[in-house]
């Protein structure tokens, strides 16, 4: 029977084109961050890698599925057909599907060894150093610390363009991947042996970074973001606003969710804020909490492990911190688009399993926390 085959094929040919228009189509949905339109060294060089492995790979796959597809075709056995010729033992096809495949390999080789060493010699741009950054991959969040500065932040992470960044990866509980397609390649941050990464954002704006290894229930919910600022200058200013212990509240509301902060079965047991219950960010009780240091929590773009927007106000480029003055979400006594107030309303309802497990707290605790923590800049 020889149109069916036919018949198929050419439905086929119809159909498999449009399944890959399509696929493009979604692949363009939405702002995910993607490995193809790199912003740094690293994630350029990968790239550059991840597309000679894409070409040679579609060398090998057009040359051996063409081939298997003609045979299939030209050679398909008809009635009354005698035994096809038998090829084994050919020393000349042997030695060619052997030589073949293993100079592709070897190129791909070659070109991963090249792209491996030239990302261990990058160096900052116009005479820009290294900056070291201890990354601890938390469940299910992560923290920055920066060692040489004295400070700590948690779900964002704040570089200057140019500068090399040596990072340490650190793990207290599971393996975590640290990811960050637009600058750098996935490096596994395993409990027990510390990796480190180093990498190199060359141009200002915010990134996502994500959690790239399995580490339980939330384990989509380890998102966070990179700030990448323009100039040095733009981050010292940022780093030297940071290294502040928190600041005094001005508004009585403030001061009440300073209290309810400090207040025994409060949040203390979990969290340090500079000036509060932390005399610096290297203060050794820091060690014992859980929970994210708060000190400047209302500079934050994210919370809760980058699941919400701290939506208190916009993030400034050039400062880094955010801008509350356009801030008409997380007013006072108007809180029902606050993401912050959400968050302390019900943190298990939205990240079932997190540490974070409260008492449900009254619309006055969280409007006074709100007002405090909103106020930590
Ligand atoms: Cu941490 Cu996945």
């Amino acid at each position: 029977m020889r149109t069916p085959l036919f018949r198929r094929m050419k439905r086929w040919a119809i159909i498999l084109p449009l399944m890959l228009l399509s696929s493009l189509l979604f692949a363009a949905c939405g702002n995910s961050p993607t490995i193809t339109e790199p912003k740094g060294i690293v994630a350029s060089q990968e790239a550059g890698l991840f597309w000679f492995i894409l070409v040679v790979a579609t060398i090998v796959f057009v040359a051996v599925e063409g081939w298997l597809i003609f045979s299939i075709v030209r050679y398909r056995e008809r009635p009354n057909m005698p035994q096809p010729r038998q090829i084994h033992g050919n020393n000349t096809v042997e030695i060619i599907w052997t030589v073949a495949p293993s100079i592709f390999l070897f190129a791909v080789l070659a070109g991963t060894i090249y792209t491996m060493f030239n990302l261990q010699n990058i160096s900052g741009t116009n005479g820009a150093g290294r900056l070291e950054v201890q990354v601890v991959g938390h469940q299910w969040w992560w923290e920055f610390d920066y060692p040489n500065e004295h400070i700590v932040t948690a779900d964002t992470l704040y570089i200057p363009k140019g500068w090399v960044i040596q990072t340490d990866l650190i793990s207290n509980n599971v393996i975590h991947s640290f990811w960050i397609p637009e600058i750098t390649g996935k490096t596994d941050v395993i409990p027990g042996h510390n990796n480190h990464q180093i990498f190199r954002a060359d141009q200002a704006g915010v990134y996502r970074g994500e959690c790239a290894e399995y580490c339980g229930t939330q384990h989509a919910h380890m998102d966070f973001n990179v700030v990448v600022f323009d100039t040095y200058g733009e981050y010292t200013t940022w780093l030297s606003a940071q290294q502040h212990a928190a600041q005094t509240p001005t508004s009585s509301l403030a001061l009440q969710g300073q209290q309810i902060f400090k207040g025994a079965g409060g949040c203390t047991a979990c969290h340090g804020i500079v000036g509060v219950n932390l005399k610096s960010f290297d203060d050794p009780t820091a060690k014992g909490l859980i929970g994210p240091n708060l000190t400047h929590f209302g500079s934050r773009t994210v919370l809760a492990g980058g699941v919400l927007d701290n939506n208190a106000g916009t993030i400034n480029l050039t400062t880094g911190l955010l801008d509350h003055s356009n801030n008409n979400q997380c007013q006072p006594g108007n809180l029902a688009n606050c993401n912050l107030a959400k968050w302390l309303h019900d943190p298990q309802g939205i990240k079932p399993g997190n540490d974070m497990v409260i008492g449900t707290l009254t619309d006055a605790q969280v409007n006074a926390l709100v007002a405090y923590l909103e106020s930590l800049q």
